[in-house]
């Protein structure tokens, strides 16, 4: 009893001093149910000025706008009927959609990069909730890295990446799905921008046909999302992938129980999910790359991944992390 009453008095009080930050134009790192976020006060040019500062984040890159329910983020996009089925099915929850932006939409032109489209997301992490309420209005919320680095699941993660340049962060422990939303671009015909927390097939379901990809030529323009930038989600450590047996020196990062030829030399090893779970894995993926860089590994090896359920959003950082970076 008093340990819940304590924790609750606690969390109360972190979540008024984020709001309070918030309207006063601060940053603050805080969990969500996928990675955590930094979030800032989306009606603010400044505050996100700073924002993009404060992660390096180049500006043709926008961010996702956090509200506390569909109604809200009714005031700030046009949702169509395919729009209305997934916030339905999936809010809260990780996905984001990106609508065309609402005539009346109070969200800084600075967080869309001049797009005349927005992307939303209902979070579904209690802490998240929480601060949204306190705020009362619309937080822009980007994962709480520095551009081009491993999205954050823990407090420590973003600790690592952030301290210093930003005003807050709330520590919720760690992260439950561990990978960021999907986003889906619902235009005439829903397109999967960037695989994620919710599958493939599970958003299908709800829209009864088979998502769209982006058109090839988006990746000229600004990106759609940063799913498309080739690398990002990026380890310091080379990464070798579908490895199907080890060199001398390399750390190992593998899914299942495997038993790889040259193991036995490994720098070191992690087991995303020793069971071959699709969920665990996405949960560990973040923090094993973390660790094994942290390990001082030149090359991280991975064991092959399959492409259903959540492995999609799984391949696609592992094959971004393992781009050739600049
Ligand atoms: O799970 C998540 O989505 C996390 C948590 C914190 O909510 N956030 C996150 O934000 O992953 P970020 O900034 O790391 O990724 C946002 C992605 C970027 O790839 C960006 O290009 C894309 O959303 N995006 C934002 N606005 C867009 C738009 N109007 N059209 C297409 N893509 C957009
Ligand atoms: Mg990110």
């Amino acid at each position: 009893m008093t340990v819940d009453l304590t924790t609750t008095i606690q969390r109360a009080g972190e979540t008024a001093a984020a709001a309070r930050v918030l309207r006063n134009g601060g940053l603050v790192a805080f969990p969500t149910e996928t990675v955590y976020g930094l979030g800032a006060d989306a009606a603010n040019a400044e505050a996100i000025a700073r924002l993009y500062r404060a992660k390096g984040r180049p500006a043709f890159n926008p961010l996702i706008v956090h509200v506390g329910d569909v109604a809200a983020a009714q005031h700030i996009a046009r949702f169509g009927a395919a729009a209305l089925a997934l916030a339905d099915a999936f809010w809260p929850g990780p996905l984001t959609l990106v609508l065309p932006k609402g005539a009346n939409c109070p969200v800084a032109d600075l967080a869309t990069a001049g797009l005349d489209t927005i992307a939303l997301r209902v979070p579904a992490h209690p802490v998240a909730r929480d601060i949204l309420r306190g705020f009362g209005g619309a937080i822009v919320a980007p994962s709480a890295n520095l551009s081009g680095h491993v999205s954050p699941t823990t407090a420590a993660h973003v600790r690592h990446d952030l301290d210093g340049r930003i005003d807050l962060i709330v520590d919720g422990g760690p992260v439950d799905v561990g990978i960021e939303s999907t986003i889906v671009g619902c235009f005439d015909r829903p397109a999967l921008l960037r695989p994620g927390g919710i599958s493939r097939a599970d958003i299908e379901r709800v829209l009864g046909s088979p998502l769209a990809s982006p058109a090839p030529g988006a990746a000229d323009g600004p990106p759609l999302a940063s799913g498309m930038l080739a690398s990002h989600y990026a380890p310091r450590a080379r990464m070798r992938l579908n490895a199907a047996n080890l060199a001398p020196g390399e750390a190992l990062l593998a899914f299942g129980r495997v038993d790889l030829p040259g193991i036995d030399t490994a720098s070191a090893v992690m087991n995303l999910s020793e069971s071959g779970d699709l969920k665990e894995a996405a949960a560990h993926l973040f923090g094993c790359l973390r660790a094994l860089d942290a390990s001082g590994a030149r090359t991280i090896a991975v064991t092959p991944i399959p492409e259903d359920g959540l492995g999609e959003a799984i391949n696609d950082r592992l094959r971004r992390a393992a781009a050739p970076k600049g």
